[in-house]
């Protein structure tokens, strides 16, 4: 017997259930963005994999042990893209736009990466990202970040946390390599495998381990922003008043590092307890090496993304539906010539943008039977055409939520009046 056909794991299907549920809240972010002057790109799914060790960097987690890696038949490398930010850059260059001036820019879309899957960590997950080109100066971090803390007063949420943190310039967190080092390896025997591992390759790293028995091996490392240089600490505490200024609220954290290699100075996750381990909702920072790295022109850059699917479960537990209802409408008629009727009725009133959804029956059966899918659709009006009305040119228009049972029969062009008239006489 065949085996049965699912889904890859780790990645899902979106279904109409839910889908309005994401339209919403993309919606809602693309109008904020906009709002700041961010333009959207779409870029490939695909990229040469070379562009993601060049980035995210060879002894990351994504690169080493996450990337879905194939040769394409001319023997090519190929990743599909683990992150946006990669990407970003390399269309940048390649297309000539860092050209000194300020590039905003934003993206959404799949990416993928071979994690293990469990609540809110898949292999094909989704992003909402910005990344702005062009500026090295606090203001920019600053107002980057109060932008996304207006996506979620914009979406009614609380409880997201921000943590900051800055990593300081590449010299400086050369020396600071060294410092922790040193005092990891004088504990040596604390450590566990991953971090063993991580020790020469990427030692910053372990100070994110989530590992509860190197806690306190963590608390007494040496702290990072004691190893700041004085141009990051400057922009540091510059971004600190801004936010102050600007009302959002964040905490330091000494110990967020971020898992990708690209970033330097500002770093920022905003994060939440509802929803268990993967609790980072949207995370960023500065990565004002890498344009260069790439072979661009020096152009400083800050940006960050947001996982949809972890937004959309936080909205969930939080008790939020972002969804608007729509108005429905449904039009049931008898066989034969009221069938034409009925299509042709629903096409002249779903004209315009705020046309509401007007579904027609195609199941037949008698009245009884159609009120009750349009009942069950979520309609409602219901829109009736029968050999009465098509002998009149009339249509009775019934509101199937009304308090008491309303219906008239109107001329075939008074329907929207009417259900307008009546709808307010309902809520009067
Ligand atoms: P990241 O921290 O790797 O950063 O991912 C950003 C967000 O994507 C995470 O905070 C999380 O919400 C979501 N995410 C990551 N992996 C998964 C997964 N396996 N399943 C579900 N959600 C996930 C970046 O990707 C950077 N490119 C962000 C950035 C842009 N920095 C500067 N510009």
């Amino acid at each position: 017997m065949a085996s049965k056909l699912q889904a890859v794991r780790g990645m899902n299907d979106l279904l109409p259930a839910v889908t309005p549920r994401w339209h919403a809240v993309e919606q809602c972010l693309r109008a904020v963005m906009e709002r700041h002057g961010f333009a959207e790109v779409r870029l490939p799914l695909l990229e040469p994999t070379e562009l993601f060790a060049r980035t995210i960097g060879e002894v990351t987690d994504i690169v080493e042990k996450e990337m879905y890696t194939f040769l394409d038949r001319n023997g090519d490398s190929l990743t599909l893209r683990p992150e946006g930010t990669a990407g970003a850059v390399r269309a940048g260059i390649e297309h000539g736009l860092f050209q000194g001036q300020l590039l905003r820019w934003w993206y959404q879309g799949p990416m993928f990466r071979h994690e293990r899957p469990q609540r809110g960590r898949y292999r094909q997950f989704h992003q909402i990202g910005a990344e702005c080109f062009g500026s090295p100066a606090p203001e920019l971090d600053a107002e980057l970040i109060a932008m996304t803390a207006r996506f979620w007063s914009e979406l009614g949420l609380g409880g997201l946390r921000l943590e900051l943190n800055s990593l300081g310039s590449r010299e400086a967190r050369a020396v600071y390599r060294e410092r922790l080092q040193d005092y990891l390896r004088g504990h040596f025997d604390l450590l566990d495998e991953d971090s063993r591992r991580r020790l020469d390759s990427n030692p910053l790293r372990i100070l994110d381990s989530k590992n509860p028995a190197l806690s306190e091996l963590i608390a007494g490392a040496p702290s990072l922003p004691d190893h700041l240089d004085a141009a990051s600490r400057e922009h540091f505490d510059r971004l600190c008043e801004l936010l102050d200024d600007l009302k959002v609220t964040y905490t330091v954290n000494p110990r967020l590092v971020r898992g990708l290699d690209y970033y330097g100075r500002t770093v920022f996750e905003w994060v939440t307890d509802a929803l268990g381990a993967q609790g980072t909702v949207c995370a960023g920072g500065r990565y004002d090496a890498l344009v260069e790295q790439l072979g661009g022109r020096p152009t400083p850059a800050i940006g960050f993304a947001l996982g949809v699917e972890r937004l959309i479960e936080l909205l969930a537990v939080s008790g939020i539906d972002p969804v608007q209802p729509r108005r429905m409408w449904y039009v049931v008629s008898t066989p034969g010539p009221c069938r034409a009727q009925a299509l042709r009725l629903a096409q002249d009133l779903r004209a315009g943008d705020d046309a509401p959804t007007v579904l027609v029956d195609h199941a037949g059966g008698n009245f009884g039977k159609q009120m009750q899918r349009a009942d069950k659709a979520g309609a409602d009006v219901a829109l009736i055409l029968g050999e009465e009305e098509l002998a009149e040119g009339t249509v009775t228009v019934r509101l199937l939520r009304a308090s008491e049972p309303t219906q008239r029969r109107v001329p075939r062009d008074a329907v929207i009046a009417t259900v307008a008239r009546l709808a307010s006489e309902e809520a009067s």
